[in-house]
């Protein structure tokens, strides 16, 4: 028998698109809705014969009340998984409304039907660059919050949006209260291990790992290592990288938490996703080039406006409270990348 029908926002996108295959594994019903803004439908096809099972998608945007409305009322939905937003860091600060709107005003159009509809299950992207500065480069979930540009604040901001609204339940004596669960993602990266799904970056990546799988294949000419004076052990920035395929793993756990007795009453609560170590980008690169035997070629380049030299997750609440750690390491990231990136030159073309 099918279990409950979850409406993923986005999930069309990259970490989308392996959420729904991992529902879809676990017998959920599976709705999408996405605008397609920054992905193709040919990755819901691949979802579909990755799973062997359909979905229900709809082209939308998640800020058209109406078209949300219809959607709940259409479909048995009982939980969303909230992953459509835009994500690029440099583009937010050249195009701050753009981002508050889709990302802050889109989440506030879909509380809204949520609430009319009367769907409390909420389970969040939100991201590591809610952190603001603090004295330990391992954070946990109890640090302070500060985003530094306009994506980190839309983030930081619907975090709070969501915190009033569960507090609001307390205030009104709800019946049902939301449950709701934030994850920090750290970075993700990885594709599915068929291949067939993984991260299809518009133009030039901003990122280190689809950028540094491009070089590989010949598509981009050289790598810039964005500063090696940073105070890590080899100069250069360190991050925790975490497989797709296990950051999604961790939001049907999240999802299994709230609709536990521990969430009976409701609560919003944020969770780390990150596997707990950090690597240089001087380490991927070695590590990139042993495990493809592909040679990156890469130059120093100055230090790159806005990064932090070292950031990675205390992931011990979620081990603790949600039952997930990371499963998979940094060998198997890049050759599930690689995979994807050979099978797909161009991306879902
Ligand atoms: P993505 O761009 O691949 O996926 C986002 C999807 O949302 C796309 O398919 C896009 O078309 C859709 N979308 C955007 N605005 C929409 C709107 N208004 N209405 C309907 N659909 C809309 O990005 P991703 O990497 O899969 O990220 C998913 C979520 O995770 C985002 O909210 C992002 O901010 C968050 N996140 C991502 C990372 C990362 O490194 N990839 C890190 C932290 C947090
Ligand atoms: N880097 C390079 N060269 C590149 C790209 C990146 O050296 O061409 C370096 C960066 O300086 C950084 C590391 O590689 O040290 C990782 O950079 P990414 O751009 O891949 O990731 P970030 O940690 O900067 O940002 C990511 C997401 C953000 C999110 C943040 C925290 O892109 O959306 O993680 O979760 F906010």
């Amino acid at each position: 028998m099918s279990k409950q029908t979850v409406l993923v926002t986005g999930g069309a996108g990259y970490i989308g698109s392996h959420a729904c295959i991992e529902l879809l594994e676990a017998e959920y019903q599976v709705v999408v809705v996405d605008n397609l803004s920054n992905s193709k439908p040919e990755s819901l096809r691949r979802v579909e014969r990755i799973t062997d099972k359909s979905l229900q998608f709809y082209e939308a945007d998640i800020r058209d009340k109406q078209a949300l409305a219809a959607i709940f009322n259409r479909e048995s939905i009982t939980a969303v998984m909230h992953f459509a937003g835009l994500k690029a860091v440099g583009e937010s600060c050249a195009q701050p409304l753009n981002y508050y709107h889709n990302n802050v005003y889109g989440t506030l159009v879909l509380a809204e039907a949520m609430s009319e509809a009367n769907v409390k299950q909420l389970v969040f992207s939100s991201s590591a660059t809610v952190y603001g500065e603090s004295a330990s480069v391992q954070y946990a979930e109890d640090f302070p919050l500060g985003a530094i540009n306009p994506y980190g604040r839309s983030k930081f901001m619907i975090e709070e949006i969501l915190r009033d609204l569960s507090a609001a339940d307390s205030v009104i004596g709800a019946q049902s209260p939301w449950k709701i669960a934030l994850l920090r993602y750290f970075n993700p990266i990885g594709a599915h291990e068929s291949g067939l799904i993984g991260e299809d970056p518009n133009g030039i990546p901003n990122n280190l790992m689809p950028y540094v799988s491009q070089v590989a294949i010949g598509k981009l000419e050289q790598l810039s290592v964005f500063g090696d004076d940073y105070p890590t052990h080899d100069g250069t920035g360190v991050r925790d990288y975490i497989h797709v395929v296990d950051l999604v793993k961790g939001h049907l756990k999240a999802l299994d938490v709230l609709q536990s007795e521990k969430f009976e009453s409701g609560g919003c609560k944020a969770y780390n996703l990150g596997t707990g170590r950090g690597y240089s980008v001087l380490e991927i690169i070695k590590t990139f080039e042993t495990v493809t035997g592909r040679k990156v070629d890469y130059k120093i380049a100055p230090r790159r406006a806005g990064d932090l030299a070292e950031c990675f997750a205390n992931p011990e609440l979620a081990y603790k409270e949600l039952g997930w750690k990371a499963e998979k390491n940094l060998d198997d990231m890049i050759a599930d990348t690689w995979n994807w990136q050979c099978q797909n030159p161009q991306g879902y073309v």
